[in-house]
């Protein structure tokens, strides 16, 4: 049967992947309830249309960090993209850079900054995870500049991995088939079994959980490109983040995968927005599944969302093929809404457009 919305592509995932692979994927942290509510909370936002406005005419373009793309629909760094599909992180490069639109690359993909720069041209950001070894850390943000990666998505929410019950019951662990690619040639690239999550393990031994403020700084010492800071989700953490030089924030509990019980990122969005006084873009991830939820988040005040599982989910079902069409569905999508609500453009979409729990009655 056809696929007519992104979610479905989250059953067929299920269907054709390994348990161990479709767990790791869809899972969130200890009692899910985040990730129940980073859709919830969508549903909790209505819209305010404004009608008989000439809507024949819809641009959906925008720039992000200064860089031209076809709509404010980005790609999530997700790990281990070959599970999916052999393909793996090519696929999704490429459906990315068709599209027009931005694809950040894991540190632990199972492609390397080379070879997916090698896939074609394409604007690409590189998510970090800053590795006890700074050597390390230095060495791969230098090879992800050279292979023409234009920002860094600094990881800030993960010093631990959150318990993700599932990994630990599947005892998950990379197959042996597969490298963490970036890491390879730096005896890092494997990743061991371990009697609970061999994730959490890795991280436990190789993640510095000394990660701090003065880190930024020192990250931008070694690096020209600019530095996104991905998993704030309180005014104050934006303060600090762009004290500390960030040039734009992703509001993002890691698709729910860290701590359980943090807000929806859509219901933290406009406390950080606020705290940015505009003086940085703001950006959101988590629980964005239609047009409609893009739609939102900008009326919020995003400049942009980011998708993480419906990536892993249609490359598990069509490989690139699959890729491609999620982002032409949220597109289509996206834009119907711009359309039934009376905006052109989206510097039209306002806070107006949207109606949420926390407004006071007019
Ligand atoms: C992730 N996420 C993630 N984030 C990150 O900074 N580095 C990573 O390697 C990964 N890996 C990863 C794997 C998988 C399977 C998932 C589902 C998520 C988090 C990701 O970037 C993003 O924050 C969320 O996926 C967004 O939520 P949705 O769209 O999945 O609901």
């Amino acid at each position: 049967m056809e696929v007519t919305n992104v979610t479905e592509y989250q059953a067929i995932a299920k269907e054709k992947l390994p348990k161990m692979v479709y767990d790791y994927y869809a899972s969130g942290a200890e009692d899910q309830w985040t990730l129940e509510e980073n859709r919830n909370a969508f549903s909790r936002i209505l819209f305010r249309p404004r009608i008989l406005i000439d809507v024949s005419k819809i641009d959906m373009t925008t720039t992000i960090l200064g860089f031209k793309v076809s709509m404010p629909i980005l790609i999530a760094p997700t790990a281990m993209q070959k599970m999916a599909h052999p393909d793996g992180e090519y696929a999704t490069a490429r459906a990315a850079s068709a599209a027009g639109t931005i694809m950040t690359l894991s540190s632990w993909a199972t492609s390397s900054v080379e070879e997916v720069a090698s896939t074609g041209p394409g604007i690409r950001f590189f998510q970090l995870y800053v590795y006890k070894d700074r050597n390390v850390v230095a060495q791969l943000v230098r090879r992800a500049e050279r292979a023409g990666f234009k920002a860094i998505a600094l990881t800030v929410d993960t010093p631990r991995l959150g318990r993700r019950e599932a990994d630990i019951k599947n005892r998950f662990t990379l197959p042996p088939f597969l490298t963490l690619k970036n890491f390879e040639g730096l005896d890092l690239g494997k990743m061991d079994e371990a009697n609970d999550s061999g994730l959490a393990s890795y991280v436990a031994g190789q993640i510095d959980r000394t990660l701090s403020w003065k880190d930024v700084k020192w990250l931008q010492t070694i690096t020209t490109m600019p530095i996104l800071v991905k998993g704030v989700i309180t005014a104050e953490d934006t303060r600090l983040a762009i004290q500390a030089g960030a040039a734009g924030i992703i509001v993002s509990n890691h698709g729910a995968r860290q701590l359980d019980y943090v807000p929806a990122t859509i219901s933290a969005l406009e406390e950080v927005v606020k705290a940015a006084q505009g003086r940085v873009p703001v950006f959101l991830d988590g629980g964005v599944r239609r047009g409609t939820d893009v739609f939102k988040a900008l009326a919020l005040g995003a400049s942009g969302i980011f998708i993480g599982r419906p990536v892993v989910f249609s490359l598990a079902a069509e490989g690139e093929t699959g890729v491609r069409k999620v982002l032409q569905m949220l597109r289509e999508e996206f834009e119907l809404t711009m359309a039934l609500s009376g905006c052109t453009s989206l510097k039209e979409i306002t806070r107006d457009h949207i109606v949420t729990e926390w407004d006071a009655p007019r």
